[in-house]
């Protein structure tokens, strides 16, 4: 066979030197790139894509590693302090490690016998982390492929159990299921309706408060009108962390409400979850502990490489009553489950390895410390902002979000937009500063997610200049 020497990894051993070459060398291009990260741009300009020819023969490996080194160096680059505009955050040391060697051991997630350790690991932390949401000694859950599939499969498992759809499917019903979250809850909700055969209409959106909160008043009034109106209420979906500006709704009243009326009570804490690992900010999660199902990307706010992201549910053998779909080819494993049969995804990466290692990496202690971190550097944001009142703050930040924008008095409101935008690319060209341009509430705004453990206050400060520079 005419193949590159470390093609694979010898199972005798036998091309050690080769593979540990062409290792080397990836590490060594990493660490001078990643570590070289406040050299680039936040968002770098694309230069040049690489070829999709498929070559006829093997590229040298030299070649190939100087055109990863190009790839990265045009890529997203979420290490950047200045990289502010979205949830992602740069990767912890640790989840790479995590992820190559899942990746080289190449289990697989769908069965026990496929990945014996990492389907009873899975399981066990999983439990852990259900316990620290206060979901109660019945809990577990299942890694999924980020947020929107763990919204679709706690959806779904509400809906099967509360409607006999499970063989019969939608046929039967005779009244349309619907389910309720708050007007800028994420959009996944809509696809997990539609995916569901609710359509995205099955989603009813409620009006939130000054601080971009579902207000449960409104949300009372809503239930009671699908019920007059000949709608089926099932559902109701609280998230601890909004996309765009990070509010967390009222968690305790929502769920008294999903408790009045006997509803499905998922709380999407895809962003905030990662507080129930900050013993100092925990209580912002008060009420998780009702939740019926929740939804948690580590891959945001504890710093694990994508993806990985996990639903939990209270009640585990309800759980499965309602989703599982057993696959007669997979062996049993007395207590242990084949976690594809009671997942969307069958195949599925052994993302609970770098998941288990940041935890252990980490501990409590360090994740608590880069969030009060995060929250120290919000709160030096907001203060640099009262000092420039044509700056006008979307909401109060309850979490490390800050949703702003700039409205000053010398130029017409109907520029504003514009303004902004300009704005946002003079931050990023001038100051090396990413702030994504999220349109909310019927206008354009900056958002800062203040993720990064290296944005410093220097970097706020900077910021703030650079921003006082493109106003004068
Ligand atoms: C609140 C919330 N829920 C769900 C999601 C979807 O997560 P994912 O992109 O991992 O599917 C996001 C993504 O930003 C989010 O902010």
């Amino acid at each position: 066979m005419n193949l590159p020497d470390s093609a694979f990894i010898h199972p005798a051993g036998e091309n050690r030197g080769a593979v540990e070459q062409l290792l080397n060398q990836a590490v060594g291009l990493l660490l001078d790139e990643l570590g070289g990260a406040t050299e680039r741009s936040p968002l770098p300009p694309l230069t040049q894509l690489p070829s999709p020819n498929i070559p006829a023969i093997a590229v040298p490996e030299t070649e190939l590693l100087q055109q990863v080194r190009a790839i990265i160096q045009q890529s997203m680059n979420a290490a950047h302090p200045g990289y502010m505009g979205h949830m992602d955050s740069i990767p912890s040391t640790i989840s790479m490690v995590g992820d190559l060697v899942a990746a080289a051991l190449n289990n697989n997630m769908l069965s026990v016998e496929m990945s014996p350790v990492f389907s009873r690991l899975e399981p066990l932390l999983l439990r852990q982390i259900a316990q620290r949401f206060g979901l109660g000694a019945q809990a577990d859950g299942v890694l999924v492929g980020g947020g929107s599939l763990g919204n679709l499969q706690a959806i779904a498992v509400a809906r099967n159990t509360y409607f006999p759809v499970l063989e019969k499917g939608l046929v039967g019903l005779d009244k349309p299921p619907v389910l309720f979250a708050s007007e800028v809850a994420h959009t996944s909700l809509q696809k997990a309706a539609m995916v569901l055969g609710l359509g995205s209409r099955g989603v009813v959106g409620i009006p939130t408060d000054d601080n971009s909160r579902l207000d449960p008043g409104r949300l009372r009034r809503a239930i009671a009108l699908a019920h007059t109106t000949g709608q089926a209420p099932f559902c109701v979906v609280a998230t601890a962390g909004t996309t765009v500006t990070g509010s967390v709704d009222p968690l305790g009243a929502i769920a008294d409400i999903a408790e009045e009326f006997g509803l499905w009570f998922h709380v999407d804490a895809s962003y905030g979850g990662a507080l129930a690992f900050s013993p100092q900010h925990r209580h912002l999660l008060d009420g998780i502990d009702r939740a019926d199902s929740v939804t948690f990307n580590p891959q945001k706010w504890l710093y694990v490489t994508k993806t990985c992201a996990m639903v939990l549910f209270r009640d585990a053998d309800a759980w499965r009553q309602n989703f599982r779909i057993a696959a007669p080819y997979m062996g049993e494993h007395g207590p242990w489950y084949n976690l594809g049969e009671s997942s969307i995804q069958g195949t599925r990466h052994a993302d609970i390895l770098k998941l288990w290692l940041l935890l252990q990496h980490l501990g409590e202690a360090g994740i608590a410390a880069i969030i009060a971190h995060n929250f120290a550097i919000t709160e030096q944001f907001v203060a640099a902002m009262r000092d420039r009142p044509h700056l006008r703050l979307a909401t109060q930040p309850e979490l490390n979000l800050v949703c702003f924008r700039s409205e000053p008095e010398a130029i017409a409101p109907e520029q504003w937009d514009d303004w902004n935008q300009q704005l946002q690319r003079h931050l990023l060209e001038k100051g090396h500063t990413f702030l994504s341009l999220p349109f909310y509430q019927g206008q354009r705004w900056l958002k800062a997610v203040l993720l990064n453990p290296f944005t410093t206050p220097r970097h706020i400060q900077q910021l703030f200049e650079q921003l006082d520079d493109f106003g004068s």
